[in-house]
């Protein structure tokens, strides 16, 4: 990014980072900063520091809030505020508490599928189970967030009595000499012998690896089970000060200088 130049023509890349720095500078006279994860996700370390940004953009604040490219939240969000306008993914995880639904499990257990994915649908794929499992765990049972992180490591093992085997689909997506890592190992082994060992489980079970862009699915019919399975704090999701209301601020204000 910055000046160039303009004897030859732009390249590629230097014609994303031009679109990139006038995104950005139409956000209301503020500047949104991208964290350094993000720019690891392009395979780049690059870091541009804030006096330098800011010499770039002459006259402005650096964005201390919301990024009004993004839906805007409410002052109190709830769980439901965060599926309508951040989780990018929403009709998977919708697919597979249907599923559990339609299959008579209980409430514990459709939550579960529901917010499996949280991770993936709000933040971040690497380690999605364990990220879900901290989003939620200060609002949900111990055996929700247990099954959330856990179902992480156990997709990658069958369950025969359950009728679950290795996902076709795990082979087409990560060739047929795939191991799982040791610690994806440790983390299944340790999971047998608990005593919610099969509310993660279902959770497999009820994963939708084929996704059906069809599927009829609509949030309403969740919003009873969320009532009474998810404790929503009254002062909104990122405001009441649990281990996990900072990843909550995060998903609504990705773009935040500090
Ligand atoms: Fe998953
Ligand atoms: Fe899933």
């Amino acid at each position: 990014m910055g000046p160039h130049a303009a004897s030859r023509p732009l390249t590629l890349s230097e014609q994303a980072d031009e679109l990139e720095e006038k995104m950005m500078n139409e956000l209301n006279d503020k500047i949104a900063t991208k964290s350094a994860l993000f720019n690891m996700g392009d395979g780049s370390l690059d870091y541009v520091g804030g006096a330098e940004l800011q010499a770039r953009n002459p006259g402005k604040y650096f964005l201390m809030g919301a990024d009004p490219r993004l839906p805007k939240m409410p002052d109190k969000p709830t769980l439901i505020d965060f599926f309508k306008h951040r989780f990018v993914s929403m009709n998977h995880l919708l697919q597979s508490a249907t599923l559990a639904l339609k299959a008579g499990h209980e409430e514990k257990v459709v939550l579960a599928c529901l917010l499996h994915d949280v991770g993936v649908a709000g933040f971040i794929r690497c380690d999605h189970g364990y990220w879900g499992a901290q989003l939620i765990e200060p609002y949900v049972a111990e055996e929700v967030s247990w099954a959330v992180r856990v179902h992480q490591a156990l997709r990658f093992f069958p369950d025969e009595s359950v009728g679950y085997k290795y996902p076709d689909m795990y082979l087409k997506y990560f060739g047929p000499d795939y191991q799982p890592e040791p610690y994806i190992v440790d983390e299944y082994k340790r999971a047998r012998r608990h005593k919610y060992y099969m509310t993660a489980r279902l959770i497999c079970v009820n994963d939708i690896y084929s996704f059906d862009p069809d599927a009829k699915v609509n949030l309403d019919d969740f919003v009873d089970i969320i009532g009474r399975n998810f404790k929503q704090p009254k002062e909104g999701l990122g405001f009441d000060n649990t281990p996990s209301s900072h990843m909550w601020r995060t998903l609504m204000w990705p773009t935040r200088f500090l």
